[in-house]
C-alpha cells in the first residue's frame, strides 16, 4: 500500500518520476523530494525531516519561509507585482537607498538571478573601461580566475575551465583571460603585460563551487592594490559569499577590501524570489545610459520589498555574528572526527566544506547519501568536496545534532 502523504498530494516516487519525464536532465539531484520548509528544516512528502545542510547554495541563509521575509511577500502581493521599468513605482527608490546604505555604496542595479548579475557587472565594467579608462574600441580584457563559477550564460562559461560548464557551447566570448586563483603574481603578470586593456579582475573571494576553496590571508587586498595601480576595477562576485554566509557581511571584507563593484543574489531574497544586485558608485554605475542594460522583472516592487526584509532579518538576527561563531564551533567539532577518510576541513563562517577520501567504490555522493538516510541534506561538489552550509538560523543544539550524525557516518564508513 501507497505511504500516506503528510505533505502535498503527490509523493517522492511520482515527483521524482515526472521530472525525470517532462523535466530537462541538466541536474543531477540526490534522491530526495522537498515538500516543506521551515528555518534550517524540510520535509519531503511523506513527512520525513531532515537538516537542511546546503540552503540552496547559500540562498536561504535566513531559513526556509522566515516569516518576515513571508509576511513581506504577501503583503506586497496584494498592492503591487511588476511595473517594468517603463513606470516608476514606489518600491524601488526605497529599496535602493535602503540596500546602498547597508553595503555602503552610491548606487545598485537590480537584476533576478546571480549570472545576471555577474553579466551586469561584466558589461559594466567594460563600459567603465571604454567610457571612464579609455580603453580603445572593441579591445577591454576581463580577467577571471581558474576554478571560477559565476554561473551559466554563454559570456560567463566563457571564462570557464570546467568542460561541464563550457564544453559544447562554444564560440565564446572573447576578451577575456583566466589566470591562476590565489596568486597575486598571476595577476601581477597579466597587469604588468596588459594592464592599460584590462577593465576588470572579477574573483569569487571563497570559491564556493570549487570546493569552499579559501585563499591565502591577504590575497585579495594584494589583488585590490594590483587593480588600483594598474586603474582596473576589482569586482568581488559574493553571489554565494555574501550577506553573513561566511561571518562577514560580505567575505571581501575578511580583506578588509571594498570591491569597486559588488555583486549579490541568492540570499538577498532570503531564497524567496531570484533577486540579485550589483553595487557600484557612481563614476562607474552612471557610464549606462537610459536604455542600454536592463530586465523586466529587474528590481521589480515584489523583490524590493522581500529583498529588504531579507536585509532587515540578517541584522536583526545578527546573522554575521552567528556564522562566524558557529562556523569556528562547527570547524573546531568536525576536527575532533579522526577518520581515515575525512582529509580537510576548510571554509568560513557557515560556508564549509571537507574532503573525503575515496574508497573502493564509495566517493563523497555516497555519503551524502548515508548522511541524507540519517535526515541530514548536502551535495557534494566534484567527486570528493562535501559542501557543508546550513541556514544561518540553525541553533548551536541542532548543529550539535549534525555533528552527531555527521561522526555516526565517518564510524560507520571507518568499520566498512
Ligand atoms: C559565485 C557565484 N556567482 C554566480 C552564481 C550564479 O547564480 P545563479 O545560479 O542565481 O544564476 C553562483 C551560483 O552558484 C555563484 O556561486
Amino acid at each position: 500500500m501507497a505511504e500516506k502523504l503528510v505533505y502535498g498530494k503527490i509523493s517522492s516516487k511520482e515527483s521524482m518520476e515526472l521530472e525525470e519525464k517532462y523535466g530537462a536532465h541538466n541536474y543531477h539531484p540526490l534522491p530526495v523530494v522537498i515538500a516543506k520548509g521551515e528555518g534550517a528544516f524540510v520535509w519531503d512528502p511523506e513527512g520525513k525531516k531532515y537538516y537542511d545542510f546546503l540552503s540552496a547554495y547559500s540562498a536561504v541563509n535566513q531559513g526556509h519561509c522566515h516569516p518576515k521575509i513571508i509576511n513581506a511577500l504577501i503583503e506586497q502581493a496584494k498592492e503591487l507585482t511588476l511595473t517594468s521599468r517603463a513606470f516608476f513605482n514606489n518600491k524601488l527608490g526605497d529599496f535602493e537607498k535602503y540596500i546602498t546604505e547597508y553595503f555602503g555604496y552610491e548606487k545598485v542595479l537590480a537584476m533576478n538571478s546571480g549570472a545576471e548579475a555577474v553579466e551586469t557587472a561584466m558589461k559594466l565594467s567594460r563600459k567603465w573601461g571604454y567610457k571612464v579608462k579609455g580603453i580603445p574600441e572593441n579591445e577591454a580584457i576581463l580577467i577571471f580566475a581558474h576554478g571560477n563559477f559565476h554561473g551559466r550564460t554563454i559570456a560567463i562559461i566563457s571564462a570557464s575551465d570546467d568542460p561541464d560548464s563550457y564544453g559544447g557551447y562554444g564560440p565564446y566570448v572573447p576578451g577575456i583571460e583566466v589566470i591562476d586563483y590565489n596568486s597575486p603574481e598571476a595577476l601581477q603578470k597579466v597587469l604588468e603585460e596588459k594592464g592599460d586593456k584590462v577593465a576588470a579582475f572579477i574573483v569569487e573571494p571563497i570559491q564556493g563551487e570549487a570546493g569552499v576553496f579559501v585563499p591565502d590571508e591577504g590575497y585579495l587586498k594584494k589583488c585590490y592594490d594590483l587593480c588600483k595601480a594598474h586603474n582596473v576595477l576589482f569586482v568581488s562576485d559574493e553571489v554565494q559569499t555574501g550577506i553573513a554566509r561566511t561571518g562577514r557581511l560580505i567575505a571581501s571584507m575578511y580583506d578588509n577590501v571594498r570591491p569597486d563593484i559588488l555583486i549579490l543574489g541568492k540570499a538577498l531574497s532570503g531564497g524567496v524570489l531570484p533577486v540579485s544586485a550589483v553595487l557600484a558608485d557612481d563614476y562607474i554605475m552612471l557610464t549606462i545610459k537610459p536604455g542600454e542594460h536592463g530586465s523586466t522583472f529587474g528590481g521589480f516592487p515584489l523583490a524590493c520589498a522581500v529583498a529588504k526584509a531579507a536585509l532587515q532579518v540578517v541584522k536583526e538576527e545578527n546573522l554575521v555574528e552567528r556564522a562566524f561563531e558557529l562556523g569556528n564551533y562547527f570547524r573546531e567539532q568536525l576536527a575532533t572526527i579522526k577518520s581515515p577518510r575525512l582529509t580537510k576541513i576548510r571554509g568560513r563562517g557557515l560556508l564549509n566544506a571537507i574532503i573525503v577520501e575515496p574508497k573502493g567504490n564509495v566517493e563523497a555522493w555516497d555519503v551524502c547519501v548515508m548522511l541524507k538516510e540519517k535526515g541530514l541534506l548536502c551535495k557534494p561538489t566534484h567527486r570528493h568536496i562535501i559542501r557543508f552550509a546550513p541556514p544561518l538560523v540553525i541553533t548551536k543544539d541542532e548543529l550539535d545534532d549534525c555533528i552527531r550524525i555527521i561522526k555516526s557516518v565517518f564510524a560507520e564508513l571507518d568499520t566498512q
